[in-house]
């Protein structure tokens, strides 16, 4: 009998220790292509020690194509949970070297297991893709698989944060888990997404065009918007994922990590002249993001797409808040296709785990012309515009400069039920900018002027006088103060502090109908 036990102890041992190893020649090929391995990614993205595996006996039930000769057990996926600072996450590893990652009907069980396991328990899913997409050998099994995901990361949506780490292939309908979730994170060279690979576009378009170029971390963190950061190396990514964790609550009813802080900064004297007199002089809005939020500390996302938007996470005396910002450095920091979409889905986040919002503001409108209007910019400017509406998080806002148009109404204006509006003494809140008010309202006088260079000029400073400030807004309450831009980080920590408990019933309904 104890022989017997003995035995069954040492074949528990010896199926452990061939898991844990795996295949030494597909480990090699998966190292010299300079990719980790499922497992060193974990470690690497989890406490030491911290992780627990399920399902790691898993194997398909396939038997086209010889698949029955053919089980390994944990049939491509490493799933389980860990923590990153002490704090739970469910995590999902593919594993290339077991059928080039593809996921079947068990790989996708697995997967899903530990999604409802999340959901049910309040804690974050990190999904790390390297595969080659649906098992073939599997057929429709591997669709379902897909969907059965799919559905779950659509109800998990505003419960847990989801965050996807794209480090290998991930192509085809397989696309659509990263695309679901709230943070994709992808590696140079070696993470690739699209739709349908160089080949099948050169068949069909007669297109050539690289891998790297169709669908690399490059490609979706600067054109497509569909990542929000890239990393030359895979532990740089892993780490990023680890650091932003840190600023996100564990669920939507969980507060966010406090972190303390160090007593309090004094007054930022550098901020008072840090806008140019010149209006049409830009400067850099990370200067007021990083002196007022906690230690300069600011985790930007998407910081190469729609820069002319600016969005990350910061903390204001430990807490977590989402800033959103207009950048006059790119663009003149106006709003776009691309930045209403990126800062409505940012918002949207925000929103959705009680994270408070700053918004800061210097927006000289909407972008004009027939490529904004012919993509569609009302209908994705009105993203934004139905976020900012939509959200019930503690929402303050300053402007620092220019506020022109319908981009003042959008940028978190007190209309749109902002909870605490701020101005700097530089700021503009109007129609329009000056020199094109004057030559709409004053056309003809400006044309009857014996001097019309001179008249314009006159004009101008007039409805400079008259709007170019922030005291017509303020008489109306709908600036609550125009403060000191030294004094600003003190004026943002009162005004959190004044709506931290803010509670807000919207109507009763289904859901709303945001223009996609
Ligand atoms: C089964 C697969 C596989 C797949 C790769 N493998 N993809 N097995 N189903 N989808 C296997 C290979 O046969 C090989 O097995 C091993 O994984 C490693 O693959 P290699 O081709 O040797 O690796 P590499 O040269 O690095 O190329 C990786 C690759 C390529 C670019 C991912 O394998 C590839 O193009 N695979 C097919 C991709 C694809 O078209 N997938 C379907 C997409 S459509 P051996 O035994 O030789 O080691 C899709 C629909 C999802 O996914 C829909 C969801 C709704």
């Amino acid at each position: 009998m104890r022989d017997t036990t003995q035995a069954k102890i040492e074949e528990l041992q010896a199926k452990k220790q061939d898991i844990l190893q795996g295949d030494p020649a597909a480990i090699a090929r998966q190292h010299a292509k300079g990719k980790k391995t499922a497992r060193e990614r974990l470690e690497i993205l989890l406490d030491p020690g911290s992780f627990v595996e399920f399902d790691k006996f898993a194997v398909h039930r396939c038997h086209h194509f010889n698949m029955h000769e053919k089980k390994i057990l944990g049939d491509g996926v490493i799933t389980g949970w860990g923590t990153i600072d002490g704090r739970p996450v469910y995590v999902f590893s593919h594993d290339f070297t077991v059928f080039g990652g593809s996921l079947g009907e068990v790989f996708a069980e697995k997967i899903c297991k530990i999604m409802d396991l999340a959901m049910q328990n309040g804690a974050p899913v990190i999904g790390i893709n390297d595969s080659g997409g649906a098992r073939i050998q599997e057929g429709v099994v591997s669709l379902a698989g897909y969907a059965d995901i799919f559905y779950r990361n659509v109800k998990a949506s505003g419960v847990i944060p989801q965050i996807s780490v794209v480090m290998g292939p991930c192509a085809g309908g397989a696309v659509y888990s990263p695309a679901l979730t709230d943070f994709t994170f992808m590696v140079e060279g070696s993470g690739h997404m699209f739709i349908t690979g160089p080949d099948v576009v050169k068949a069909v378009t007669g297109e050539e065009i690289s891998f790297e170029d169709l669908g690399g971390a490059q490609t979706h963190t600067t054109i497509s918007g569909v990542a929000h950061l890239a990393y030359d190396d895979e532990v740089a990514c892993l780490e990023h994922v680890r650091y932003l964790m840190g600023f996100l609550p564990a669920n939507n009813l969980d507060p966010a990590p406090l972190v303390p802080t160090a007593e309090d900064s004094a007054p930022d004297e550098q901020l008072n002249t840090l806008i140019p007199d010149n209006p049409n002089k830009p400067y850099d809005m990370h200067q007021i993001i990083e002196s007022v939020v906690d230690a300069g500390d600011f985790f930007e996302l998407q910081p190469d797409f729609a820069a002319n938007l600016i969005t990350g996470f910061a903390r204001m005396q430990g807490q977590t808040v989402g800033v959103v910002a207009n950048q006059p450095m790119v663009l003149a920091g106006v709003l776009d296709i691309n930045a209403s979409v990126k800062g409505g889905r940012f918002v949207r986040f925000c929103d959705a785990f009680n994270i408070p919002l700053i918004t800061f503001v210097d927006v000289p409108g909407f972008l004009p012309g027939k490529d904004q209007e012919y993509g569609g910019i009302i209908r994705h400017g009105a993203k934004l515009l139905y976020a900012y509406a939509e959200a019930t998080v503690p929402k303050i806002t300053l402007i620092t400069r220019k506020a022109y148009g319908g981009a003042y109404d959008v940028m978190c204006s007190k209309h749109l039920h902002a909870d605490v509006n701020f101005a700097w003494p530089t700021a503009e809140i109007a129609v329009m900018g000056s020199e094109g008010a004057v030559q709409i309202i004053s056309r003809k006088q400006i044309a009857q002027a014996e001097d019309p260079v001179a008249e314009t000029k006159r004009l101008t400073e007039i409805y400079k006088d008259t709007f170019a400030n922030p005291y017509i807004a303020a008489a109306r309450g709908y600036i609550d103060d125009v403060i000191l831009p030294s004094e600003t980080r003190q004026h943002l920590i009162q005004a959190l502090k004044m709506s931290a408990g803010k509670r807000q019933v919207g109507p009763q309904r289904k859901h709303g109908n945001i223009p996609l």
